[in-house]
């Protein structure tokens, strides 16, 4: 699997921790930024990181911000990103086999490291079920073309 991770100032210093985990599994990722301290715009980190998904460059990514929102809000304008902002495992393993959550949005300032580390383990882990959420996932691609 292919990971693609990106963070606004908010969410640094979790995906640091984050990126600690993805190594200890053994998973390659790219850091798409940021990297400085300094307040930044969630979208500019939101919107590569969405576009490299939904082109294929990448599996899957993680945006991570204060509180996970914006990320998500961001990343779910780009067509075929399916982000699910979560808090807890539960919600995690759902967002995959019900929803295919392709990002995953975490907010630094929600959730602590121990428990990001162990959402982001369960999301990795998690299959899509297909069937009838296949067909559920089909009405949101015709909202996406409806515009
Ligand atoms: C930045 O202060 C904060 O607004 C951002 O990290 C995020 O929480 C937005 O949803």
């Amino acid at each position: 699997m292919k990971l693609i991770i990106g963070s606004d100032h908010g969410g640094r210093n979790l995906k640091e921790e984050i990126k600690g985990l993805l190594e200890e599994l053994n998973i390659a990722y790219e850091d798409a930024g940021c990297d400085c301290d300094t307040s930044v715009d969630y979208p500019d980190y939101a919107k590569p990181v969405a576009k490299r998904v939904a082109e294929g460059e990448f599996d899957r990514g993680i945006l991570i911000c204060g509180t996970g929102i914006g990320m998500s809000i961001a990343a779910n304008k780009i067509k075929g990103i399916r982000c699910a902002v979560v808090s807890d495992e539960y919600s995690a393993r759902m967002s995959r086999e019900h929803n295919n959550a392709n990002v995953l949005a975490l907010g630094e300032r929600v959730v602590g490291p121990d428990l990001a580390k162990s959402i982001v383990r369960t999301w990795l882990e998690a299959e899509f079920q297909g069937d009838r959420h296949q067909r559920r996932l089909e009405k949101i691609e015709q909202l996406e073309n409806e515009g």
